[in-house]
């Protein structure tokens, strides 16, 4: 990543100069209040009149930055188990990370030194991300250093290598497209290096996103989407689908595309970005008839799977899997007070804890049987697979089938 000073965005494009590290603090800080990190951008784009090759560097720094908020507070003296939810505290963030990973040279940042002090700009300068992490265990060194929030890391341990499950989510090395329509594949293999997934509508394409999202095929012919989140229309079963947590509508698209009458339900309308047949309702008290042959459930989880993205991680620190685990169980009746004879239930979560997954077991065969299915990797219990990162190239996912005797 090239640098993009002040003077890169403020001569050319905007009236008033407005740094890179200034948009990127104020989108950490949106973010961690909990709005969308994607809608921010969107407006920053247009507001500060950003020219899309400056777009992957803001969003490159931000990610960056994420990654590393825990070992960039510790350097700054701060406190680092939680992040603070203001710009002050970001704005510390971004520049210490300019110093410290990026090693920017003072000069071209004159104008941050009103609010950051110079001289430990220059301390950070020399200093490497090792000299902050002097002083914390081995194991806490690499949790410290990848910024993962204590609680997460533990249920990671439970399960797998954390390193390995974090560092695939930060560098992989291409991302999982759907293809929609087959004479987009050619095009696809002119531009990337491409490999066959296990379905018979999934590729995985080394190189960047924004060759497919500039090459008109995208979403039209070629959806970007995680292998995980297609394994749920690939394991629906008969003609008619209720999704009812639906929102942006990524599932209900795929399952309509492979020909279901799909019913997408969500409790927030604002949160649907694809053209899928909308329901608003809670599915906690569902007022549909029982009439469908697949119900799918993807519910809001503590999201441990997508780390990589710059919102979970800063985020993480505030979740607590229990209360996750308590609506999960209430959305699980609502979701059960629909099955019928013959009906299959998709459940699946972007998180890899037993009280968001497995705990749900005994709910789910109250009233029906698990099911054997072949995607991913087994998780121990019958009827529960899921995905990991470093294994399947995906984000962290669990799913749960079941059907109704
Ligand atoms: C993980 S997202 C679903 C992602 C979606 N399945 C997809 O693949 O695009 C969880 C969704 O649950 C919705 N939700 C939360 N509580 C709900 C409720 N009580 N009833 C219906 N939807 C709810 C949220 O608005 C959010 O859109």
């Amino acid at each position: 990543m090239s640098y993009w000073g002040p003077y890169t965005v403020a001569r050319r494009l905007s009236e008033r100069p407005v740094p890179l590290e200034v948009i990127a603090a104020r989108a950490l800080a949106r973010a961690s209040k909990g709005y969308s990190l994607k809608g921010y951008l969107e407006k920053a784009y247009k507001k500060y009149k950003l020219p899309d090759p400056v777009r992957p560097a803001l969003v490159g720094m931000i990610s960056d930055v994420a990654r590393r908020w825990m070992l960039l507070s510790r350097a700054l003296g701060l406190s680092y188990e939680r992040p603070k939810a203001s710009f002050d505290y970001w704005f510390k963030v971004v520049i210490a990370y300019q110093a410290l990973f990026r090693k920017v040279k003072p000069g071209k940042l004159w104008w941050a030194f009103k609010r950051f002090p110079r001289d430990l700009y220059e301390e950070l300068l020399k200093a490497g991300p090792e000299d902050y992490l002097a002083g914390l265990g081995g194991e806490e060194r690499e949790r410290v250093y990848r910024s993962v929030a204590k609680w997460a890391w533990e249920e990671l341990k439970k399960f797998t290598d954390p390193k390995e499950f974090v560092d695939a989510l930060d560098h992989p090395e291409g991302f999982w497209v759907r293809i929609r329509d087959p004479g987009a594949v050619p095009e696809l293999k002119r531009l990337y290096e491409v490999e066959e997934g296990p379905f018979d509508d999934s590729l995985y394409l080394r190189g960047p996103k924004r060759l497919v999202l500039k090459s008109g095929l995208h979403p039209k012919k070629v959806v970007i989407m995680e292998l995980a989140s297609m394994s749920v229309a690939h394991l629906a079963k008969g003609v008619r689908a209720l999704d009812l947590t639906a929102a942006p509508g990524g599932k209900s698209l795929h399952l309509s595309d492979r020909g279901f009458i799909v019913i997408s339900n969500d409790l927030d309308p604002r949160r649907f970005a694809f053209d899928v047949e909308k329901v608003v309702s809670d599915a906690r008290l569902p007022a549909f008839r029982k009439a469908f042959d697949t119900v799918v459930l993807d519910p809001d989880c503590s999201g441990i799977g997508r780390l990589g993205s710059p919102e979970t991680r800063i985020l993480l620190p505030f979740i607590n899997k229990n209360k996750m685990s308590e609506y999960q169980r209430e959305l699980i009746k609502g979701m059960l007070s629909l099955a019928k004879r013959g009906t299959r239930l998709i459940y699946t979560t972007c998180t890899i804890t037993y009280e968001e997954n497995e705990a749900h077991s005994e709910l789910f065969e109250e009233v029906a049987e698990p099911v054997e299915v072949e995607v991913g990797a087994p998780r121990g219990r019958r009827g529960w697979r899921w995905f990991l990162p470093q294994l399947h190239k995906t984000i962290g996912f669990t799913l749960g089938v079941f059907e109704v005797g």
